[in-house]
């Protein structure tokens, strides 16, 4: 019998989802519309730095992840070190003897770096810590948790990675930021060819009014007007509802 007339909620089923840098910005007003659009007994892993602030979060959301039956684990951690990536890496694998029905990684958290000249970086000791957070802890987490999780059949897995526009334009003095989330951008093409059970979603989500934000404007006297959070997680959040992105696409928060 066709659903098409069927008022069931859309869910993104009962999953585990991995949201990094779930403390604030970005990363915090998604994990409260994902913990929304979970089924019950799902599991959701918050990580950051800041234990304080993601225990803020899990009791904000208490009321209704009891409800749910939902589990909330925060994992506080530098994700720049590799017990960072570890410590998330163990969690999700005591999690994976639950009957798991879509695997939602969120690669969301990075950080600006300095916005110099490009003569300025002559100690490869800073671009290497950059680029550790930012690019190496994406690739070595989404490869431990492909490893928690591998192919069975009906098993739903779905990786997003937080870009910018800047994978894609080159800006002077910002070598850093374009050149990780450029890096970003490829390492998931590759895993989207390599992998064709995996769907993986590049999402550029436009300007936030966030942390970040903050400091490009203090930093650069630029203001890119950003816009509330909640708005780019609506644009996310109807992507992963809807699934028809063709995997490995970079899209954008103005052409959604
Ligand atoms: N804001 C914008 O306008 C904008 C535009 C385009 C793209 N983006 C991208 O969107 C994503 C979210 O940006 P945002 O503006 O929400 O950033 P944000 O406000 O600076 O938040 C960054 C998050 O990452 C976490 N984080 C930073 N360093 C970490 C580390 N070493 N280990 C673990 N967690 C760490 C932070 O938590 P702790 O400090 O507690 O660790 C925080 O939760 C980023 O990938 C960003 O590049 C943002």
């Amino acid at each position: 019998m066709s659903d098409i007339n069927s008022t069931k909620p859309r869910t993104l089923g009962r999953g585990i989802c991995i949201i990094t840098g779930a403390s604030k910005g970005f990363g915090r007003a998604l994990a409260h519309k994902v913990s929304h659009s979970l089924e019950p007994r799902s599991v959701l892993l918050l990580v950051a730095r800041s234990g304080t602030l993601l225990q803020e979060m899990k009791e904000e959301l208490q009321s209704f992840t009891e409800e749910q039956q939902l589990g909330v684990h925060c994992i506080a951690v530098d994700l720049s070190m590799k017990e960072g990536v570890d410590e998330i890496v163990r969690v999700a694998r005591k999690e994976a003897v639950n009957e798991i029905e879509h695997v939602l990684l969120i690669n969301n958290a990075a950080s600006l770096g300095d916005i110099s000249k490009f003569g300025s970086f002559t100690d490869p000791n800073e671009v290497n810590s950059y680029l550790s957070l930012n690019v190496s802890s994406p690739l070595a987490l989404t490869a431990g948790i492909l490893q928690v999780f591998p192919y069975r059949t009906g098993l739903r897995w779905s990786v997003v990675n937080l870009s910018s526009t800047f994978a894609l334009q080159a800006v002077p003095s910002w070598v850093l930021y374009c050149t990780a989330k450029a890096a970003r951008k490829m390492m998931f093409t590759v895993l989207s060819n390599e992998e064709q059970h995996i769907k993986v979603l590049s999402y550029s989500p436009g300007p936030m009014d966030t942390e970040m934000q903050k400091d490009i404007l203090r930093l650069t006297g630029v203001n890119n007007h950003p816009l509330p959070c909640q708005e780019s997680v609506g644009k996310l959040m109807k992507l992963l509802l809807d699934n028809d992105f063709s995997s490995g696409a970079h899209i954008d928060f103005f052409d959604v």
